[in-house]
């Protein structure tokens, strides 16, 4: 199976699955392309690294979301991706790529949702004060991180946490699980119904 990763930043997240593919925890899939919306990000590094093929572009260079959508389309068909990775990608997806990628595409998010969608999801969590947090991975829609969800992790918050050592926590939980969700979609084992997904 053919996937893209979108990703905005540093990329651990684009670095774990490509491990897990390198060492063969991940089997049967390629990836094909990296999406970056930020030029000057890290993740473009690595991805060229690894001699995988980035496109990225600024989004206020064009008029609209429209317009640099059907372009990333246009690159995700031009390489026959079947899959979209959002990791770290921090952007709503619009209709142009939605339409054409409906259940075909995850997104990874720091908290246990429906809770903290959006933006800094560990600052929030730590602000309001939960004593659970984690990770949660799921289908893409139209909403802010409302998609149906595949998988959960919990992290707990300790007394004394920081924002650092919270966010380091979460990572190491998000680099194992984003990679095995991947591997569950590509073995078939992943069903949407609804609003609910099932484990066959
Ligand atoms: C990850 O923690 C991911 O969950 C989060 O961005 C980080 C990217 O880290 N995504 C969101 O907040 C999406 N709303 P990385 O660049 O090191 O993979």
């Amino acid at each position: 199976m053919k996937i893209a990763v979108f990703a905005s930043g540093t990329g651990s997240n684009f670095a774990a699955v490509v491990e897990a593919v390198k060492e063969g925890r991940l089997k049967n899939i390629e990836i094909a392309l990296l999406v970056c919306d930020r030029p000057g990000a890290l993740v473009i590094k690595r991805a060229e690294q690894e001699s995988i093929p980035v496109f990225s572009f600024q989004p206020k260079e064009y008029p609209d979301k429209a317009a640099y959508e059907q372009l990333v389309l246009d690159k995700l068909q031009e390489q026959g991706v079947e899959l979209i990775v959002l990791a770290g990608y921090m952007r709503l997806i619009g209709p142009t790529l939605l339409h054409s990628y409906s259940s075909r595409m995850i997104n990874l998010h720091p908290s246990l949702l429906p809770a903290f969608t959006g933006k800094d999801a560990i600052g929030q969590a730590l602000d309001y004060g939960v004593k659970i947090t984690g990770i949660t991975v799921h289908f893409v829609d139209a909403g802010m991180d409302t998609g149906p969800i595949i998988a959960q992790r919990n992290v707990e918050i300790e007394s004394g946490e920081t924002k650092e050592t919270l966010s380091h926590k979460i990572q190491i939980q998000e680099h194992q699980l984003l990679p095995e969700v991947i591997g569950w979609i590509a073995e078939g084992k992943i069903k949407l119904n609804g609003r609910k997904v099932e484990m066959k």
